[in-house]
């Protein structure tokens, strides 16, 4: 079993470059089963999540092939239609290749994706969306059966959901006809899913707004595509810096994309300077709190930064209000965070934050991706060693995680140790 060990309690230092953006890649690499030829695709972090969608390729009868950060999908001939369970199980954000199935292959089959950590995590909307574009869509036996043929449509979703925006996306490009997705989620890796897709040969436009319109039917092609880097890899490095009181930078990311987090962080006392593809950060000796700090559909406070951001104020001057609103068990980071000494009250979407002088070493386990992350935050602050366990979720989404805060001068390594519990 690996653990990461963390020795704390100094302040951190140094520049690390931000690895490419995993819910940017997982989307792109299920395009590429849309063009028939080959897909460069750079800035692949080498993660499980992006390695079983590699696996889904494959299966699905890709050519694929990987060196360095750069992925190959050739998609000539693909051949299946199915996701198998086995790999479905693994990653819940493999519903991402219905649309693709869909509009490829005129059919698609893959199980019903179970809940997750997170809590409960519906899929109605993608149904819906794919629905309204003709497909007809079964449930058997806790599998989806989905044939087409696809035509454009008019999209209207209830919630932004990132998701559903997506796969509408996908399934629209090859659809015949004009498709419109309105009260679309706006997020960067949305625009990164368009600028790809065009770069195939389709004309995708309006993503990064509420209307995104797709017109279907152009024929495509192969493509070379760099991925955006991670904003929320960022604002995990960044949080380590301000818990730490530390300085140091953020490379090759862009700034517009992590407004909110910087606000924040610049609320609780730090000084930050963004240039065009860095963040760097100076931290106070000690954080102030901040204001109420509610999770939004972007360009909201980022869900996923809740965790790593709770886990720089644990120690700041002050309480902190926290508000959960876009899933339901996002607070599982808090009872670990409270091993290492924090004070944090927890209600259901709501968690009080108060600032504690400082955290102690203690062993902990990662209970889902970006809380994961959030003890490792927690820990470089923390004097005495932390030990963290269950790095199987932080692995979904940090291609190297305690190398990157080494690079920021943390003391923490990834071991092997005997399983005890
Ligand atoms: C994506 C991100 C995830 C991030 C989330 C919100 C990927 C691979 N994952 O997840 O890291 O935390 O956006 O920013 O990109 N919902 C429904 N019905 C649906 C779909 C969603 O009710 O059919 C609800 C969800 O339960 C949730 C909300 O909509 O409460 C937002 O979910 P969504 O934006 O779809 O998140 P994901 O795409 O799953």
């Amino acid at each position: 079993m690996s653990v990461f060990t963390i020795r704390g309690g100094h302040p951190l230092s140094g520049s690390v470059p931000i690895q490419g953006a995993k819910n940017s890649v997982l989307p792109i690499l299920a395009a590429t089963l849309l063009a028939p030829g080959e897909c460069m695709i750079h800035n692949c972090p080498r993660l499980t999540d992006v390695e079983f969608t590699l696996d889904i390729l494959r299966h699905l009868g890709c050519k694929v092939s990987r060196e360095g950060e750069t992925v190959t999908v050739d998609a000539s001939a693909p051949v299946g239609w199915d996701v198998p369970d086995s790999l479905m199980g693994e990653m819940r954000s493999s519903v991402i290749f219905l649309g693709p199935l869909l509009s490829r292959m005129g059919r698609a089959e893959l199980s019903y994706p179970g809940g997750c950590e997170l809590g409960p995590r519906p899929i109605d909307l993608h149904i819906s969306s794919l629905t309204t574009l003709g497909a007809d869509i079964q449930e058997e036996g806790g599998r989806l059966l989905c044939t087409g043929p696809l035509h454009g449509g008019d999209i209207a979703l209830s919630l932004p959901s990132v998701g559903a925006t997506e796969n509408a996306m996908l399934a629209a490009v090859m659809a015949p006809g004009t498709t419109t997705i309105t009260n679309a989620a706006r997020e960067p890796e949305i625009v990164d899913l368009q600028a790809f897709l065009n770069t195939l040969g389709a004309r995708v436009r309006g993503a990064g707004s509420s209307v995104v319109v797709i017109e279907g039917g152009v024929p495509l092609h192969g493509g070379e595509y760099t991925v955006m880097a991670d904003r929320i890899v960022c604002a995990t490095y960044l949080s380590a810096l301000a818990a730490t009181g530390g300085q140091g930078e953020c490379t090759g990311v862009d700034w517009r994309h992590l407004s909110t987090v910087t606000a924040l962080l610049s609320e609780a006392g730090c000084e930050i300077k963004s240039s065009r593809s860095a963040i760097s950060l100076k931290a106070p000796r000690r954080l102030k709190a901040v204001s109420p700090v509610r999770t939004a559909p972007y360009p909201g406070f980022p869900t996923d930064a809740q965790a790593v951001v709770m886990a720089a104020l644990t120690c700041s001057e002050g309480a902190t209000l926290f508000v959960e609103n876009m899933f339901t068990s996002r607070y599982r980071h808090v009872d670990q965070l409270i091993r290492m000494g924090a004070d944090i009250r927890l209600e259901g979407r709501v968690a009080v934050v108060y600032g504690v002088e400082s955290l102690h070493g203690a062993r902990v386990a990662a209970t889902d991706l970006r809380g994961g992350a959030a003890l490792a935050v927690a820990g470089a602050a923390a004097r005495g060693e932390t030990v963290i366990r269950q790095l199987e979720h932080i692995d979904r989404g940090y291609a190297d995680l305690a190398g990157d805060l080494r690079a920021l001068g943390a003391d923490i390594w990834r071991k092997e140790e005997q399983e005890t519990e």
